[in-house]
């Protein structure tokens, strides 16, 4: 008789008292590794909830992060001077380099770049809101750098110790970028305040149409978060979207009364909360956003789709190129 199992009588009897772990007790290990904060990489066991979760947030980070590039982008031609052309080109290339590194990290979980590039195009995926808004005046870039890039710290510094490895990782390098961005926006509209009557209105209108959005980024309120309490557990967010929006509010206020700008009514200080208090966000406005309703969102999936058929020759040049790099290596070895 044939057999195809050609293990000894003493490997059966080891293999016979190993116990294949039931769903219930991986999930339970992974979580004692997630709670002694363990760090999960790749070819790690994960629940596939935990990656499902993180393939939408992380792709969703690295659309945010190109087409962000937009409305920036925009404006290199028209930057006021040499000086904050090279700046802005700097921070628009930054932006780049992040998707990059968030696409590559999403990649470990298993979807291609490709796939997550489909669903963006295909309007199945989501990006931050706050780049459906539009960029009217050089104000407005400046006011970018200030208020969009630092929500997007306060968010991201978290990330930094979220529990999936390559994406913790990633983000290091990301927010050093950002808080140059926040600086370079911040340092624009101290020049602006330092000018003429027109400029400063112009940086006070920017500051009223920005300033709501910039508290949209952190999410809607936590008692509408779908996914804040089980991702809390998992220790991708370490915080929740309310507690980060208020931390951003109570950091923002005094930089922008150094600026000279004349606040909403509605923001006040609270002596007893020792925080700021800002009122309700007109949330239906964000969720009209989200749903695709923005007023640049059709323009910005155009740019994109322009784009991605723009690159095909140079896509398919490079990976030309690349085969035929690993030809020549193959043919030397
Ligand atoms: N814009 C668009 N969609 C948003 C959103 C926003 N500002 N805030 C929340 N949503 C969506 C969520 O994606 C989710 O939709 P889904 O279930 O279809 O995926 C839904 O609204 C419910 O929100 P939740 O609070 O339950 O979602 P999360 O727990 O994922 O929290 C988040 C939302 C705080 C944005 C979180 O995903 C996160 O921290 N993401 C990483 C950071 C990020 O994506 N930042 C983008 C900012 S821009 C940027 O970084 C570019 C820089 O250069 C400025």
């Amino acid at each position: 008789m044939y057999t195809t199992d050609l293990r000894t009588a003493e490997e059966k009897a080891k293999d016979a008292k190993l116990k294949v772990p039931t769903k219930e007790e991986g999930e339970e290990a992974f979580q004692a590794r997630i709670d002694a904060d363990e760090y999960i990489e790749p070819k790690d066991y994960m629940p596939d909830a935990y990656r499902k979760t993180l393939v939408r947030q992380m792709s969703q980070h690295a659309h945010s992060e190109i087409v962000g590039m937009l409305p920036e982008g925009g404006w290199v031609t028209r930057a006021p001077s040499l000086k904050r052309k090279i700046i802005l080109t700097a921070k628009v290339q930054d932006e780049a380099g992040h998707g990059l590194y968030l696409y590559s990290a999403a990649e470990t979980l298993g979807t291609s770049r490709e796939e997550m590039l489909n669903q963006l195009h295909s309007g199945k995926a989501k990006y931050s809101t706050i780049f459906n808004y539009p960029t009217t005046s050089w104000a407005d870039v400046c006011t970018i750098g200030w208020l969009v890039d630092g929500a997007a710290i306060t968010n991201q510094i978290p990330l930094c110790r979220c529990s999936y490895g390559p994406y913790a990782r990633a983000m290091i390098k990301v927010c050093k970028e950002e808080s140059f961005h926040q600086r370079q926006g911040y340092d624009g509209l101290l020049e602006m305040m330092k000018g003429t009557d027109a400029q400063k209105r112009m940086v006070q209108d920017s500051f009223d149409r920005w300033f709501w959005p910039s508290l949209m980024m952190f999410g809607p309120p936590d008692s509408d978060s779908a996914h804040s309490s089980q991702n809390m557990a998992w220790k991708i967010k370490r915080f929740s979207n309310d507690e980060l929006r208020q931390r951003f509010v109570d950091a923002t206020i005094p930089q922008a009364e150094f600026l000279g700008i004349k606040l909403p009514e509605q923001v006040k200080w609270n002596e007893e909360t020792k925080h700021y208090a800002f009122g309700e966000l007109d949330w239906d406005e964000f969720w009209a956003v989200v749903k695709g309703d923005g007023a640049c969102a059709s323009n910005r999936m155009d740019a994109r789709r322009k784009a991605i058929a723009d690159g095909k020759w140079v896509r398919e040049a490079a990976t030309a190129y690349a085969e035929k790099q690993r030809a020549a290596v193959r043919a030397a070895e």
